[in-house]
């Protein structure tokens, strides 16, 4: 078993109540259990979404569609990873703003890629990307 390390957290005090009142609510004996199942989890999530693990995932773009490189550069990016890309859904939400859903599949970790290069892109208002294990 690891040796058991303790060290110290500086938090607003509106914060520690909150995490107080989850600590509670969720029935943790003790701050430190309820930290270290948190710690644990985040790492594990982590591992995984960047990771080889087959995953599945939704990419959310909203941007300005007045920008034509943008929707030159989101196409060609999408049509370089064909493998990745299962499906694209367009909406035209305003005269000026575009919603895209695009649905991945493949390694987490080109997933994670290919997506932050589709959110990075000059023009995008929101970019959210949602990863699910393919397999349970
Ligand atoms: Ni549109």
């Amino acid at each position: 078993m690891s040796n058991i390390a303790r060290f110290t957290v500086s938090i607003e005090d509106d914060l520690l109540e909150r995490f107080d009142q989850y600590c509670q609510e969720e029935r943790f004996a003790t701050r430190s259990e309820a930290v270290r199942q948190l710690i644990h989890d985040r790492l594990t999530t982590r591992a995984w979404e960047t990771g080889n693990d087959e995953v599945a995932g939704t990419l959310t773009l909203v941007y300005d569609h007045h920008r034509p490189q943008l929707g030159k550069g989101l196409t060609k990016l999408q049509h370089d990873n064909t493998d990745l890309i299962v499906s694209t859904t367009h909406v035209h939400l305003t005269h000026d703003v575009c919603l895209e859903v695009i649905i991945l599949r493949g390694s987490a970790n080109r997933l994670q890629q290919v997506a932050a290069q589709l959110k990075g892109m000059k023009g995008i208002i929101k970019g959210e990307l949602v990863v699910a294990r393919a397999e349970v």
